[in-house]
């Protein structure tokens, strides 16, 4: 029992738990399975704006989507070292990915139909992700908070190189701007959904909120990203796909309209548009870099053994 009061005290001062400390076993199965799943969204939402980095109009979009998208890989790798510091092995998480016993967000399961979807994806997906993320640099997991820190700067500048662009397409052709407007319609519910379920229906909610792995609630988070978003949306001359959407003065915030929560349970089962396209190209960039993998492995007991004969 004196390992759990020592663990309430770290937890009521707003202290770190770091890796040797003591910790509730379900305490570290939530933070794995919640790391995990973050890192799986980093590196699977590589492929969505991957597929235009051949397609970008100019050089300078193109080098500047290769630092995004090499960002997310990076995101993935602090992610997946911050699991392994719970215990895990980082090749045990993918084959969870790989087989669909760890999930992944929903958002990467929609296609990219146009290159405005590319800069979208950086103002909402990005912008989402944001707002989800910046309250986890105060996670009371260390090495998650740490690595979550450095994420954070990474993805501000995702969405500002997002809305930059849409900017650009504001100011362009009548086709350019109905180009944005139709990513937009197709990407702003998904965004919605990148917040989870709704308080009331969200299983692992509480008992994160009580280990001050989450600091605010889904509808809050979600609440917060619409109230950010509907000024920027006004700027980009572009209308937000809900006719509910209204300034509700008394509450201070915008009401919104309801989400279809079935697309969204289709789309985690696995009955999204993009599902098993993305797991088999996922699964065979693992197999195809299987070499690399052994190479570096090699390598590194390579240097370890000159390190001890010296
Ligand atoms: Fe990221
Ligand atoms: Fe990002």
């Amino acid at each position: 029992m004196e390992q759990q009061e020592q663990f309430d005290a770290v937890l009521a001062a707003d202290e770190r738990i770091e890796p040797r400390d003591w910790m509730p076993e379900k305490y570290r199965a939530t933070l794995i399975r919640q790391i995990a799943q973050h890192a799986h969204s980093e590196i699977i939402g590589m492929q969505p704006e991957g597929a235009w980095l051949t397609k970008a109009p100019s050089l300078r979009r193109k080098a500047i989507l290769l630092a995004k998208v090499q960002d997310e890989a990076g995101h993935g790798m602090y992610l997946y070292s911050a699991a392994e510091t719970l215990g895990v092995d980082r090749s045990d998480l993918l084959d969870r990915l790989h087989t669909g016993a760890q999930k992944y967000s929903t958002i990467f399961n929609y296609p990219t139909l146009e290159w405005a979807d590319v800069g979208v994806i950086g103002w909402l997906v990005d912008g989402a992700a944001i707002v989800n993320q910046v309250p986890l640099c105060r996670c009371s997991y260390g090495p998650y908070a740490r690595a979550m820190i450095r994420i954070c700067k990474e993805e501000s500048f995702h969405q500002r190189q997002g809305f930059e662009m849409l900017l650009a397409l504001r100011d362009g052709t009548d086709g350019q701007r109905a180009m944005l407007q139709d990513a937009v319609n197709r990407w702003w519910w998904p965004s919605l959904m990148m917040f989870g379920p709704p308080d009331g229906a969200s299983a692992n909610s509480s008992a994160s909120m009580a280990w001050k792995i989450k600091r605010h609630s889904n509808d809050d988070l979600r609440q917060r990203f619409v109230d950010m978003t509907v000024p920027q949306a006004d700027v980009l001359g572009v209308r937000l796909p809900d006719n509910d959407l209204r300034w509700n003065a008394e509450r201070n915030s915008h009401d919104f309209g309801e989400i279809d929560w079935e697309e969204f349970a289709r789309v985690v089962k696995g009955d999204g548009p993009c599902n098993t396209e993305r797991i088999e190209r996922r699964t065979a960039a693992h197999t195809e870099g299987e070499w690399v993998r052994e190479a570096a492995t090699a390598y590194a007991r390579k240097q370890a053994a000159k390190v001890g004969a010296a």
